[in-house]
């Protein structure tokens, strides 16, 4: 039965580089028989345009009732100052993550070997590199209540956000991080703030419990902090990491550095039954929206972690990746993964340039 995808091109770059990923899911359709159809819809700001909110209750439909989801990032400079923060694009990507359920967030940093030098890093510490960082994304203190801004007696404001985290939602990203370090080597690093979070102290608990059904799985533990130093210092000591929500993105971005480029990193946000969002880990650029100059590779490998995940199709997904090493092969990078010797493309030539090397691939 043909999969239908629900694709949010969002704000800022996003419509530029979900326009590539759409261009790399025809081949898929049209050259290599991969039944999926799609359609767009408003989220985020361009959701706040369009209806008043950043998810509009048909975008929300939509996505309820589609197979998958591809989105390319919500926010933007334009919608940072409404007051009503139920209204501001992020909100709209919360949402959605929240109303699916969509708590296991994957976000693997690979290092393509033709970007080593792309990397702020030396060659020598990230060559090879290859992390899946499993990141909790429906809970923690991003969804936590109490939250808010309220007037003290004394007539200042305080701002607050409750960090809290349930057995049962440990328990079950756990399980999503042990299944991907048994797929992978084994390692599981689960990253925590134990010494002084009695939240955290509870995730450490809940990883221990479930690691007694996962013997061949050796785990660990860090606390946040020295995770993040472990990651810029020796990052090729990680397998799979598992954290909390806010640590997660953090540490996601970090990660993605050792890549070469924010615009590198994919990922997949699944709910129990691998029902999926795909997105890349970065956001809006307004700095360089609407300029031609947004690494759409991050976007259309998301396309790949869809195939892979949602549509039990590794075989077209690894064709997608080939077609991204090839054009990497070839010397194409956009601005950010750019370095002596290579050419400078734009966003519309680093999509032809895949789509083109996909087809050569059928
Ligand atoms: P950002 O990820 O948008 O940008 C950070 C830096 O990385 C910028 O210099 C940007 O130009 C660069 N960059 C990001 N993606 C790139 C790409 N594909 N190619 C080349 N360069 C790229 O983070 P920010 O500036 O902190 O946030 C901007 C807006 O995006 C905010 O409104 C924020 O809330 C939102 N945001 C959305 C998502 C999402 O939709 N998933 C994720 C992060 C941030
Ligand atoms: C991400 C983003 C989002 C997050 C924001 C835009 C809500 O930074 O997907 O990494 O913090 O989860
Ligand atoms: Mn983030």
């Amino acid at each position: 039965m043909t999969k239908h995808i629900l694709v949010l091109p969002g704000d800022g770059i996003g419509p530029e580089i979900t326009a590539q990923a759409v261009k790399v899911m025809e081949v898929c359709r049209d050259e290599f028989g991969v039944d999926i159809s799609w359609e767009e819809a408003p989220v985020g700001g361009a959701g706040y345009e369009a209806a008043g909110h950043p998810l509009p209750p048909e975008t929300l439909a939509k996505a309820q009732a589609a197979d998958a989801i591809v989105l390319g990032a919500v926010g933007g400079p334009k919608w940072d100052k409404l007051e009503d923060i139920s209204l501001r694009p992020e909100r709209g990507l919360l949402g959605i993550r929240k109303e699916l359920a969509l708590f296991g967030n994957l976000r693997p940093a690979l290092l393509y070997p033709q970007l080593a030098d792309a990397s702020s890093l030396k060659p020598e510490v990230v060559s090879g590199l290859d992390i899946m960082i499993v990141r909790e994304l429906t809970g923690g203190i991003y969804f936590g209540q109490p939250r808010g801004i309220r007037t003290l007696d004394n007539g200042e404001k305080e701002g607050f956000n409750t960090y809290v985290y349930s057995e049962s939602e440990i328990r079950r990203i756990a399980k999503v991080a042990f299944e991907m370090a048994r797929k992978r080597n084994k390692r599981l690093c689960s990253v925590d703030k134990a010494n002084v979070l009695e939240v955290t102290m509870l995730w450490r608990d809940v990883m221990e419990e479930v690691a007694k059904d996962y013997p061949d799985v050796e785990l660990s533990h860090m606390y946040v902090d020295n995770a993040a130093m472990q990651l810029v210092r020796a990052p090729k000591q990680f397998d799979v990491m598992v954290t909390g929500n806010m640590f997660g993105d953090i540490l996601s971005d970090a990660a993605a550095m050792l890549t070469g480029s924010i615009g590198m990193l994919p990922s997949a946000s699944l709910d129990e039954n691998a029902k999926g969002m795909y997105e890349p880990c970065h956001g809006s650029a307004p700095d360089i929206a609407g300029k031609n100059l947004a690494n759409p590779l991050a976007c259309i490998l998301s396309v790949a972690m869809m195939l892979r995940y949602s549509f039990d199709n590794a075989g077209v997904a690894g064709k997608i990746e080939q077609a991204v090493s090839h054009v990497l092969d070839e010397g194409l990078r956009t601005a950010d993964i750019l370095s002596a010797g290579r050419t400078q493309v734009g966003t519309v030539e680093m999509g032809a340039a895949v789509v083109k090397a996909l087809k050569a691939l059928k």
